[in-house]
């Protein structure tokens, strides 16, 4: 065989071995987490209560959700559901537990990684709790389709790192106009310092669809006008006279009345963040997972 057979048959062959391959090389983690931050400049506006319901609307979707509670000075989010776990995210930064001591296990299926209240040490994560934080995310052996990120108030730098390993940024706002301004700020730094584009508007408590869209239109206006940015509106969660009743009872409303006048608007918030994760690039600079 002369060299420009044999070329050709080399050429024949490399071709059979690429055809032959798999089109997609299944990977361990195939899936891909998307990872929801709920966070507000304001407090008090509903963080904690939505991440509790749509985490449960989600897995009710067959969705695996994680809900991690960011809010590490005061956490609470064990508190609304009932539960008193044992160890929470201060130990998996103290090295003292693994994550998969600290989960524990929430209504309809959901995982929760609870936090620590009135830890003083907790409140601004250093660069080696977050490096902790995010190697035992990786111990995971199966990744959440949903890990959602219930943040504080306000724009410390805990709340800056949460929002910056999130891909989606829901900021929650009521139609109090202090909610409205602080929500401002906290997009302002988050886009200025941080280069986070991407935001959705979740407007809480309203009365109508109408107040909300109002609500709406005066913070996109504002950062478009002073940013020169577009926000996205993800939609609007209505007053809910049930829903103190629920946190009362430390139970899901979503779990209790699922056709509570909230929960069929946050229903329809999980749909929409179903359909949109997936279409979405990442915008997190950084993120728990690799
Ligand atoms: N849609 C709603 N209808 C009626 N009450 C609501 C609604 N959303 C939240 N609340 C009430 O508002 C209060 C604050 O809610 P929540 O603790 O979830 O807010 P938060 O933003 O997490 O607060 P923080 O900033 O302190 O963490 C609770 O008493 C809750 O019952
Ligand atoms: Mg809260």
């Amino acid at each position: 065989m002369d060299q420009a057979n044999i070329l050709r048959q080399l050429a024949v062959q490399e071709r059979e071995t690429r055809d032959a391959m798999p089109k997609e090389i299944p990977t361990v983690h195939k899936n891909r987490t998307c990872i929801a931050s709920i966070t507000s400049g304001k407090g008090g506006v509903g963080k904690t209560n939505i991440v509790a319901n749509l985490a449960f609307l989600l897995a009710g979707m067959r969705k695996k959700t994680l809900v991690l509670d960011a809010d590490c000075g005061l956490a609470n989010i064990d508190l609304i559901l009932g539960l008193t776990p044992q160890y929470n995210l201060y130990h998996i930064l103290k090295g003292e537990k693994t994550l998969k001591e600290t989960l524990i296990n929430g209504p309809g299926g959901i995982k929760i990684l609870p936090s620590s209240s009135g830890i003083q040490e907790m409140a601004t994560l250093t660069m080696t709790q977050k490096l902790a934080l995010q190697d035992a995310m990786n111990t995971l052996q199966v990744r959440p389709d949903y890990l959602l990120i219930d943040t504080s108030a306000g724009i410390s730098e805990n709340v800056m790192y949460f929002n910056m390993v999130a891909k989606e940024t829901i900021v929650v706002v009521t139609p109090e106009p202090t909610s409205l301004t602080d929500a401002y700020a906290l997009i302002k730094v988050l886009y200025q310092r941080h280069a986070k584009k991407r935001f959705r508007l979740l407007v809480n408590m309203v009365k109508t669809q109408q107040e909300a869209t109002e609500v709406f239109r005066r913070l996109a206006q504002a950062t478009d006008h002073f940013l020169n940015l577009a926000i996205e509106n993800l939609g609007h969660i209505v007053y809910d006279e049930n829903l103190p009743s629920a946190v009362k009872q430390q139970k899901l409303l979503a779990e209790l009345y699922p056709q509570s006048p909230s929960i069929k608007c946050l229903r329809e918030v999980a749909k929409k963040l179903c359909q949109s994760s997936s279409e979405q690039e990442d915008d997190g600079v950084m993120s728990f997972f690799n």
